[in-house]
Formats: C-alpha cells, sequence, structure tokens
C-alpha cells in the first residue's frame, strides 16, 4: 500500500532541488503532484512523469497574492483537492556583513520568503478549511534556529517562518490542518550550497576564510556529523511529518542539521 495514494501534494519550488527530490519521494508513494515555479517546470514535469501518477507544473510568483490564489483555484479545479502542502520556495539573498547588507535584497528576500510562504498558505489554508482538513510543512531552515552570519535578510526571513509555523498551527488546528517545519542545516550538492560557499567566501569577515575550499573545511568542521545533509535526506521527514505517523504532531519544527 502506497502512503499517499489518492493524496494532492502542492509543492512550490517545484524546480528546485529540494522541492523536485520531494515531489518525487511522494510521486513514489503514490501522490499526484502540483509543482508551482516562477521557474520553468517542463523538465521537472518530465522527470516525474515516470511515476506513472498526475503530475502538472504551474508557473506561478508566489510574491503575488493575486497569482498565488489563481493557481491555488486552478489546482484544485484540475486535481479535485489540495491535501498536502509542501511550503519550499525560497531565495537564499545576497552574502554581506549587516552594516553592508543591500537593502533591495531585504526587502527582496523578506518578500519571497516570508510574504510568499504566508500567501501559499493563506490561499491553501482557506481551500482546505473548505475541505475539512489537510497537512503542510514549510521549508524553514537552521538560519532560522540560530542567526546566520553575513545572512540578515535570510535568518530574519527563516525565524519568521519557525514564529509563522506556530501560529498556523494554532489558527488551523481547529479545522484538522497540521502544520509543521523542517529546517535544513547545510545540505548539497545544489545550487545553494554552492552559491553560500562562493559568496560566504567573498564576503571578507571574520568567521570565513577566502579560499573556497577552506570555507567547506569550516562550514563541514562546525557540523557534528562532519559531512553536509544530502539532498534526499530530506524528504523522508516531510513525508513522515505529511502521514498520519504524525498524527499528534503539530506547530514543531524539526532540524536536519547533522547535529548542528
Ligand atoms: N539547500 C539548502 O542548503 C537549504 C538549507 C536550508 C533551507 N533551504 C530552503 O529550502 C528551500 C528550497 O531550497 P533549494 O535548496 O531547493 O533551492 P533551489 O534554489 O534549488 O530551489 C528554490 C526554488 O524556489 C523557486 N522560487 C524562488 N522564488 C520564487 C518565487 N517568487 N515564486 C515561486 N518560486 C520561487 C526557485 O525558482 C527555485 O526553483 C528554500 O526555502 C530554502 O531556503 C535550503
Amino acid at each position: 500500500m502506497k502512503r499517499f495514494e489518492g493524496k494532492t501534494i502542492l509543492v512550490t519550488g517545484g524546480a528546485g532541488d529540494i522541492g523536485l527530490a520531494t515531489a518525487k519521494s511522494f510521486a513514489s508513494e503514490g501522490a499526484k503532484i502540483a509543482l508551482v515555479d516562477i521557474k520553468g517546470l517542463d523538465g521537472a514535469v518530465a522527470q516525474l512523469q515516470s511515476f506513472g501518477t498526475k503530475v502538472m507544473g504551474f508557473g506561478c510568483d508566489v510574491t503575488s497574492y493575486e497569482s498565488v490564489d489563481k493557481t491555488v483555484t486552478e489546482i484544485v479545479e484540475e486535481f479535485g483537492s489540495i491535501d498536502l502542502l509542501f511550503n519550499n520556495a525560497g531565495i537564499q539573498g545576497e552574502f554581506e556583513m549587516l552594516h553592508r547588507y543591500p537593502v533591495e535584497d531585504f526587502h527582496r528576500v523578506i518578500e519571497v520568503n516570508l510574504i510568499g510562504a504566508f500567501h501559499v498558505l493563506r490561499a491553501v489554508s482557506a481551500h482546505m478549511v473548505k475541505q475539512g482538513g489537510g497537512v503542510i510543512v514549510n521549508t524553514a531552515s537552521m538560519a532560522g534556529v540560530d542567526g546566520p552570519v553575513n545572512m540578515a535578510a535570510y535568518g530574519a526571513s527563516k525565524f519568521a517562518m519557525i514564529g509563522l509555523t506556530q501560529t498556523a498551527a494554532k489558527d488551523l488546528a481547529p479545522f484538522g490542518i497540521r502544520v509543521n517545519s523542517i529546517s535544513p542545516g547545510f545540505m548539497g550538492p545544489g545550487f545553494m550550497w554552492d552559491r553560500q560557499v562562493d559568496l560566504q567566501a567573498s564576503v571578507g569577515s571574520q568567521y570565513y576564510d577566502s579560499d573556497r575550499s577552506v570555507v567547506v573545511k569550516q562550514m563541514i568542521g562546525a557540523v557534528p556529523l562532519r559531512r553536509y545533509g544530502l539532498i534526499e535526506e530530506i524528504p523522508p521527514t516531510v513525508m513522515y511529518l505529511m502521514s498520519d505517523d504524525s498524527s499528534y504532531i503539530t506547530g514543531v519544527n524539526i532540524k536536519l542539521s547533522g547535529g548542528i
């Protein structure tokens, strides 16, 4: 018996590393997949087709509530319901010391990671309330647990994501909707790992060397398990939180951090 047979999951950031890997895991357990991203989704949809469940891509910028609301309506029309939400789209923003942090970038990161995530939560939960239940997992970050250096906007957005998760869990509990978050630490290989190593090296702060290969050692050296997490190590936790195995868990943040 596949765990998510008959369920539809909406995955934002579905063209990205974590979104696509998670969508694949859910498809392998029978879920129908609605991918949402600002980037083209044809490649991701093609990769999911071999699982034999329904899969569709929806272009949408989560910073526009109008666009999110329209997309959610389209998905409900196409799939009949949205049972599960992986609210995962996000950007890292610039890497810079606080006193030099680009103001426009701070606004942009909050706009995507926090306001965008709220838009998706707002629109999907309104549907789930009508439907009589659902499960939501938000992607926060270890940057939302312990303030990261040179990442003021990202850290602030992810702290807020964990707070939003706690409030959403309380507000939506009466409607049979559970809401939790995951906080990955250093994960790779992938776009965000490469980018953060390069950019931390370029900041010139006291925390990281300017040589990329030294930065890798510094980051891994801060992880008790002494390696970065694999992207594929994330979906099993999302699936646990979405399944009935976690039926009494809501409002928690699970750290996938190798012990950080
Ligand atoms: N990879 C890591 O090391 C790591 C660690 C902790 C948390 N995270 C979080 O995991 C999530 C996924 O990250 P990833 O590693 O897969 O990165 P990624 O860049 O591969 O994927 C992020 C996706 O979000 C999409 N996106 C960005 N802005 C959007 C917008 N306005 N509207 C719709 N879609 C938008 C991007 O196009 C991209 O496909 C993010 O929220 C990120 O902050 C990642």
